[in-house]
Order: structure tokens, then C-alpha cells, then sequence
């Protein structure tokens, strides 16, 4: 239930994410307060410029929406590191809150790394509410291994209790990610399917046309592999794996999720491989390492592809490979799950039946499927059952991941926030894998073209766990 007299402050507000994705829609409780806080003085009229230019593409009918969205912004500039700014906040906090019976205060963290342990230590010491709830969103990075997020942890834990704190994830807002869950205990023929009887292999793709344009920093201490294979998805992979829940509440969910993660080996080096995007090959794009933020013999991986397994009983022996890339060929986020041969002798070669999920863009579900060629012979064809949403449906909008997001956290819904067990339950799957490619100098990236498919090994690589080409892939 969404409560009223809600005030959000974005710490950090002046930065990017803040900029992009935390204003983006009218989504919000019509009484709902936005206070930025950030380091960079400017006035009010400053930060409401800037948060309308952050706004897609007003029209006329937003313009009067925006006006009135705007009403309910306000700025404070202050350090990360003194009560005395943080005090400036909670007085201000109080001018806003007058009246009120009770305060409720959402803080969203869109903060660096560096700041976020200081940040949280002040804003329970000076600006937790007397009454009504408080809740602390976050963003990842939560760490960059096991024990980096453990610490973390350790420090929020003290302040912030597990139900107060919103680990964001932004794939969890994903329409199509939400999807998953019905799609799979929904439909009783994909769950009669749904383990290594009948799958031989799962694919996860993230693809981006783009590299790190003017992120080079941020990135190159990261990785593709902590910024979006940790995270995203690994939670996409586990939403394929989890059993059923008990039942559709958060703890129930984030209990299954744990689960399948804690059966979940490390990874091993020898199920990876990593490239690093160089120049297009019409010389129009320049290579990682031609970004001026990054180090002349950064090893960092821009590109990654690396396999999972789950040992238990439903999917022993089956491998997911992971797949993510910056500066390739395409934009695109899949789900590709291959199901086994079928039984060979009236069949020569016949391709294998495939499921795949589009997260995005356009997004879709298709099922790859053998019929007979319409004709005189018995000759067979791969077509397709194919729900495209733009098509089926056309007159529904499909929400922003942060929008839909923040909604569930202004509604204490912890559904599709990461819990603290399963952040652990993450890193030590990565962390040996992290460790190994920082420590050994010697393994460098293979290089790709910049709008390529990845390095050129990339489809042994897949073949070699089972993924079968046909003509029609
Ligand atoms: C972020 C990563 O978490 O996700 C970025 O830090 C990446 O590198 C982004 O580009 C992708 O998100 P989306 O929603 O654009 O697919």
C-alpha cells in the first residue's frame, strides 16, 4: 500500500543516474515530496532545469503534468561527511513535513561507492524519522567481491535494518524479467519441461552497440563481469532456475532464489573466456583503450562469456552460458533455452526446438518449432509461436524498470530487491573467477572490433557446451 505524505530524498541527485532515471515519469503518489541532496551548489530554479531537460520528450499534454511534478522538487546542496549538512537537511525535511501526523522518508542512494558507508552513517544519525517508516534504497556497486559487499553489509547493518533496505536491481523491473515467473509456473507445459530431461543448454545474452563512452573510469575498476554478469544476470538466470515459491510474497520468492544460488558452484576460469573491444574495422570508433580514462594496458574485460552449473537434481550437468558485451554488433538482452534432440530415425538433422525470451528491445517470447512444409512432400520447416508484445499488446505501455522499481519501494514491496543472503550467495559464485582474472597479469583479453559479435572463438565457444547451430538461429 502506497503510504501518503511520503518525502523521497536522492542523495546524489546531481549525477547522472540521478538525472536519468530517478525523474523520469509522473509515476509517483500525487502528494509525494523529491528532495535532491548533492555536493554541487545550485539553486532551486537550477535543479528543476535540470531535472526537465532529464525528461524524455515532453509534449503538450506532459508540459502541464511536468509543471506540477516540478512543484514537488526541491534542492539542498551539502557534504557526504558532516552532521551539520545533514541537519540543514532534516530542518528542511521538517518545513516540508509540517503539519503532518507522521513522516515517512524514502532515501535513495545515488551516490559513489566511496561516499555510501559515510552517507548512511549520517543520515540515521540526523535524519531518520521520529515516526512512520524510513527506507534506504541502493545501488550497486555493493562491493566488488564477496568480501568488499560484506563489509558493506556490515556497516549498513547496524543502522539499517533488512527490511528497511532496498537493494536495487534494475533488471528486476524489467517487464519481461517479471515474466518469468508466470511464464514458468503459469503454464503447465513449460513446467512439465522445465529441467535437464528435456533442456540441453541455456543462454543468457546482454548486448550493448555501444562501448564506455565517458565511463571509461567507473568501468575499467569494474569490469563486464561485476557490472552486469553479478548482477543482472545471474537474477535472470536464477529467476530461470529457482523452484516454485510458496507463494508470491517477497521472502517466500528471495527463499527460492537463495536456494538455487547456494547450489551453484564458483564458476571456473577454465569455463571462460574474456575480449576487450578494439577500433571498429572502418576505423570510426576508437578502441577501449583509446578512452582517455583508461589505463594504455588496462586488462579490464569489456566482454565476457562463461558458463554455470547447478548441482541439483533438476538441472545437473546442464550448462548456462552466460554471455555479455559493450561495443558489439547489436542491442539486445535474451533468454535462449535449447531443448534436447528428439528422437532420431524418421528425422535426419532436425533442428532443435528453442524458447527464447526477449527482454529487450521489443519484447517478445517465441518458440522455435518444427511443422510440415505445406505441400505434397513430408518435408519439415522451423516456424515460429511467436508472442511480440508490440503486437499483442500494442495499446498497453510497458513500464521503465526504475519507475516500476521505485513504486514497490515506496510500497514496501521487497520482491524484486536483493536481500542480503542472496548478495552473498552471488559474490561467492563470482569472487574465485574475479580474483583469478586480477591476480594472473598474464591473461589478457582477446580482442574484438568494435560493432562485432564478440571474439572470434566466441561460437566454439558455445558449441563446445552443447549449443547447437541450425540455419534458421
Ligand atoms: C547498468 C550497467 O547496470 O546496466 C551499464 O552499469 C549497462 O553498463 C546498463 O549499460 C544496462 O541497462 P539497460 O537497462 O540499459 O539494459
Amino acid at each position: 500500500e502506497l503510504k501518503e505524505n511520503t518525502v523521497i530524498i536522492v542523495l546524489g541527485a546531481s549525477g547522472d543516474l540521478a538525472k536519468k532515471k530517478t525523474f523520469r515519469n509522473n509515476f509517483l503518489p500525487k502528494d509525494a515530496k523529491i528532495v535532491g541532496y548533492a555536493r554541487t551548489k545550485m539553486d532551486r530554479a537550477e535543479f528543476l532545469s535540470r531535472a526537465k531537460s532529464s525528461i524524455k520528450t515532453p509534449t503538450k499534454d506532459i508540459e502541464a503534468q511536468l509543471a506540477k511534478f516540478c512543484e514537488s522538487l526541491s534542492y539542498i546542496s551539502g557534504q557526504y561527511d558532516q552532521d551539520d549538512s545533514f541537519q540543514t537537511l532534516t530542518k528542511h525535511l521538517e518545513d516540508l513535513e509540517k503539519g503532518q501526523k507522521e513522516t515517512n522518508r524514502i532515501f535513495y542512494m545515488a551516490l559513489p561507492p566511496s561516499v555510501f558507508i559515510s552517507v548512511s552513517e549520517h543520515l540515521k544519525r540526523n535524519c531518520y524519522p521520529k515516526s512512520g517508516i524510513a527506507r534506504i534504497i541502493v545501488e550497486k556497486p555493493f562491493g566488488k567481491d564477496l568480501g568488499s559487499s560484506r563489509e558493506l553489509q556490515r556497516a549498513l547493518a547496524p543502522n539499517w535494518k533488512e527490511e528497511e533496505i532496498f537493494r536495487i536491481d534494475h533488471y528486476l523491473g524489467k517487464e519481461m524479467v517479471k515474466n518469468l515467473l508466470i511464464l514458468r509456473f503459469g503454464n503447465s507445459f513449460f513446467g512439465a519441461t522445465w529441467s535437464r530431461h528435456h533442456i540441453d543448454n541455456v543462454q543468457i545474452t546482454f548486448k550493448e552497440p555501444f562501448g564506455t563512452e565517458g565511463r571509461g573510469g567507473y568501468f575499467d575498476e569494474f569490469g563486464i563481469i561485476r557490472d552486469v554478469m553479478q548482477n543482472h544476470l545471474l537474477q535472470i538466470l536464477t529467476l530461470i532456475t529457482m523452484e516454485r515459491p510458496i507463494s508470491f510474497s517477497a521472502e517466500d520468492i528471495r527463499d527460492e532464489k537463495v536456494r538455487v544460488l547456494r547450489a551453484m558452484p564458483s564458476i571456473e576460469p577454465k569455463n571462460v573466456i574474456i575480449g576487450q573491444y578494439g577500433k571498429s574495422l572502418d576505423g570510426s570508433k576508437m578502441s577501449y583503450k583509446d578512452d582517455e580514462s583508461v589505463p594504455r594496458d588496462s586488462r579490464c574485460a569489456t566482454f565476457a562469456a562463461m558458463v554455470a552449473y547447478i548441482k541439483n537434481e533438476r538441472w545437473d550437468g546442464v550448462p548456462f552460458i552466460m554471455k555479455a558485451g559493450k561495443a558489439l554488433n547489436e542491442q539486445k538482452t535474451e533468454v535462449r533455452i535449447q531443448f534436447r534432440d528428439v528422437t532420431s530415425g524418421i528425422f535426419k538433422d532436425i533442428p532443435r526446438n528453442e524458447l527464447v525470451i526477449r527482454v529487450q528491445p521489443n519484447e517478445s517470447v517465441y518458440i522455435k518449432m518444427n511443422s510440415k512444409l505445406p505441400g505434397l512432400s513430408m518435408q519439415t520447416v522451423v516456424t515460429e509461436l511467436d508472442l511480440t508484445y508490440r503486437r499483442r499488446f500494442s495499446d498497453l505501455k510497458i513500464p521503465e524498470a526504475y519507475e516500476s522499481l521505485i513504486l514497490d519501494a515506496l510500497k514496501g514491496d521487497h520482491s524484486n530487491f536483493v536481500r542480503d543472503d542472496e548478495l552473498d550467495a552471488s559474490w561467492r559464485i563470482f569472487s574465485p573467477l574475479l580474483h583469478y582474472l586480477d591476480d594472473n597479469k598474464e591473461i589478457i583479453p582477446m580482442e574484438y572490433p568494435y560493432g562485432s559479435r564478440g571474439p572470434a572463438v566466441l561460437d566454439d565457444f558455445t558449441a563446445s557446451y552443447g549449443y547447437a547451430f541450425s540455419d534458421a538461429s
